[in-house]
C-alpha cells in the first residue's frame, strides 16, 4: 500500500489545502494529513480544533486520516513508517523555503521523498494568513475556504 503524508499549519484549512488532499487521496492508497503543532505560532485555531475542520471539510474522502504531531517532521514520518511527503506549491515564491526543508530532511532522511503538487491555478493567491486577514477586517472569503471553516471563524470574532 502506497500512503503519503500531507504536514501543514492548517490555520484554517483552505479549498487550496482540500485540493491538495483530494488529488494527493487520488494518487495514493492513503493519506494523512497531519497538523503541526509549533507553540511559536500564535494560532486561530488550537491543534484539536485544526484537526477536527479538516476532518469536516473532508469527510467525503475516504481514504486519508488526520492527525497531529509536535517536534520534527522527518521523525514523525518515520513513525508512521512512510516514506513520501506532499506538500503544495503555489507560486515561485514558495520554491525557496519548501526547496530548503526538503534537502534538510533529505539530509535527516534519505529514504524519505518530498514530492511536490502544484496548485489548482484558482487558488494560486491563497494562504491561509491572507484567509485570516481578510476576514478579520471586513471582507469576504467565501469560496476560498469550506463552509464549515467560515462558520468557525465567525464564532472566534
Ligand atoms: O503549512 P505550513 O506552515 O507551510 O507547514 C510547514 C510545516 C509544518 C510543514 C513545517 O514547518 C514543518 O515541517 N514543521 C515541523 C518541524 C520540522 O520538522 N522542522 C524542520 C523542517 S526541515
Amino acid at each position: 500500500m502506497r500512503s503519503a503524508i500531507y504536514p501543514g499549519s492548517f490555520d484554517p484549512i483552505t479549498n487550496g489545502h482540500l485540493d491538495i488532499i483530494r488529488r494527493a487521496a487520488e494518487t495514493f492508497d492513503k493519506v494523512i494529513v497531519t497538523v503541526s503543532h509549533n507553540p511559536n505560532k500564535n494560532p486561530m485555531f488550537d491543534l484539536e480544533e485544526r484537526v477536527e475542520l479538516i476532518k469536516r471539510a473532508a469527510v467525503d474522502i475516504e481514504n486519508i486520516e488526520v492527525d497531529c504531531f509536535s517536534g520534527l517532521l522527518i521523525d514523525y514520518v518515520k513513525n508512521k513508517e512512510v516514506n513520501v511527503i506532499i506538500k503544495g506549491l503555489r507560486a515561485v515564491s514558495d520554491f525557496e523555503y519548501e526547496f530548503q526543508m526538503a534537502l534538510m530532511n533529505r539530509k535527516l532522511n534519505d529514504n524519505v521523498e518530498t514530492l511536490f503538487m502544484m496548485t489548482n491555478s484558482q487558488y494560486s493567491y491563497l494562504s491561509s494568513s491572507l484567509v485570516k486577514e481578510v476576514f478579520k477586517l471586513g471582507g469576504s472569503i467565501e469560496g476560498l475556504v469550506p463552509e464549515i471553516v467560515i462558520k468557525e471563524m465567525k464564532k472566534k470574532i
